[in-house]
């Protein structure tokens, strides 16, 4: 079989390696689509294969329509909002995903990111310490969990909630149940999202939630921007000349915030959560694993388009 590597934003190249060993060990072939300018190269690219391993790159339904011979798309990651599921599924195409290979470098992102906002965006400004702090959880997740067991190491009390979760299961792992969303972001001095990207979660996070936070908090986004209702984010920004909003995904309106709210706010150039060494093996590894298996044996354990 032939197995497309698509990464707009490359793998390290000991992940495109390790990636190429596990599938030519298995018999298949492997093409590398890097750093591509246009969707069409990528919707050019897919026309001959039958695998296909993407990081947050479009897998649209043009994209999926243009590869007659394709059987499998792996997201080497987490979030699976970049494949388009239905289109898949009308071909009996398998979509995975990598759950957990790049929690970690997810997780101390987030930490980082506390931290930079506390220190005033590493200015001489005065700033202040997250020890002793309380920290809210917006999804404990394999990232989530990662990132209150980090901050509890710095001395954070840490909150959470999920709606797939009981109380219990938070409890387990280690943080303490918030009842409520609502009460989330009203008691924490740092909200840390955690959700996915879905019909449900789009905007959901707004003017209400933001402008319920305590006196000086900071909202910590390494999720996804599509989740963030930005004119409310502005609205609250606006109103609380104490509020802090720091992101791994810019949000369309960042040149007004940054102009508006200076140091209150910030983005990274490129989404870099899960940018690193690591982060790239263990999730490159594991989607050219899963491919291998799946063309061996059938194994669909990380099917997501069931
Ligand atoms: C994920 O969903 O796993 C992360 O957002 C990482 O995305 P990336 O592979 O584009 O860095």
């Amino acid at each position: 079989m032939k197995v497309l590597v698509a990464t707009q934003k490359p793998f390290a190249a000991a992940a495109v390696n390790g990636i190429r060993e596990i599938l030519e060990a298995a018999g298949h072939d492997v093409v590398l689509l890097e750093k591509y300018a246009a969707q069409e190269e990528l919707t050019a690219a897919v026309a001959n294969v039958e695998g296909l391993i993407v990081r947050s790159d479009k897998v649209t339904a043009e994209v999926i329509a243009a590869a007659p011979k394709l059987k499998i798309v792996v997201r080497a990651g987490a979030g699976f909002d970049n494949v388009d599921l239905a289109a898949a599924s009308a071909r009996g195409i398998v979509v995975m995903n990598t759950p957990g290979q790049n929690s970690n470098a997810v997780a101390e992102l987030a930490v980082a990111m506390m931290i930079y906002m506390a220190r005033t965006q590493f200015t001489p400004a005065t700033g202040s310490e997250i020890s002793g702090k309380t920290l809210g959880i917006q999804a404990f997740g394999n990232v989530g969990r990662l990132v209150g067991a980090k901050a509890k190491a710095l001395g954070m009390k840490v909150k959470a909630i999920d709606p797939f979760l009981k109380e219990e299961q938070i409890e387990a792992g280690g943080a303490e149940p918030a009842s409520t969303l609502k009460d989330l972001y009203a008691t924490s001095d740092f909200v840390s999202i955690h959700i996915p990207a879905t019909p449900q979660t789009i905007g959901s996070i707004g003017y209400t939630l933001i402008s319920s936070m305590p006196k000086g908090a900071t909202l910590v986004n390494t999720a996804r921007k599509e989740v963030i209702d930005e004119a409310g984010l502005e609205k609250a920004l606006e109103e609380r000349p104490d509020l802090k909003y720091i992101t791994d995904v810019a949000p369309d309106n960042y040149a007004v915030l940054k102009e508006k709210f200076g140091l209150r706010v910030f983005a990274t150039p490129k989404k870099m959560g899960a940018q690193t060494a690591e982060a790239n093996l263990n999730a490159g590894l594991a989607a050219a694993r899963q491919i291998a298996d799946y063309f061996a044996t059938g194994n669909t354990r990380f099917q997501v388009n069931r």
